[in-house]
């Protein structure tokens, strides 16, 4: 996820792997700063194709002013398969961004009379 799809997609929330053996058993990342909150993490922009890794903000730290995932990647040889396959199919340019969590006042009130 660091070494092809980040690139591919240029997703800016992944924690930098410093080192990682091939087989993804020894995995070195700069140390990020926590807490940050489920809030903060909320809002944090959604890609698309996003980035597969945990979602509660323990799994979150601040590095270098950003907030970056510290869990993620592909676990299981199945879904390692699969997500390749489903990342390789995008082009290559970089993903699209959404709010996370779309505020209220963003969307259209459907239940006012006028
Ligand atoms: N790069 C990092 N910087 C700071 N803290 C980190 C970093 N990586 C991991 N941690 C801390 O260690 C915790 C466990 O890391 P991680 O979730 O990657 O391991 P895990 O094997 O999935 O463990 P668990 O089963 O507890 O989720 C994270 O929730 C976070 O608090
Ligand atoms: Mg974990």
């Amino acid at each position: 996820m660091w070494t092809t799809w980040r690139l591919k997609f240029q997703w800016e929330t992944l924690c930098p792997v410093i080192y990682a053996d091939r087989f993804g058993l020894v995995v070195i990342m700069r140390r990020a700063e926590q807490p940050v909150s489920q809030a903060v993490v909320d809002d944090l922009p959604c890609y698309y194709p996003d980035i597969t890794a945990e979602t509660k903000h323990a799994d979150f730290g601040a590095l270098d002013g950003r907030v970056v995932a510290l869990d993620y990647g592909l676990p299981l040889a199945q879904a390692v398969t699969d997500k390749r396959r489903y990342y390789a199919g995008f082009a290559n340019m970089p993903a699209q961004q959404f709010p996370r969590s779309p505020r209220s006042d963003a969307w259209p009130d459907t239940d006012s009379p006028d």
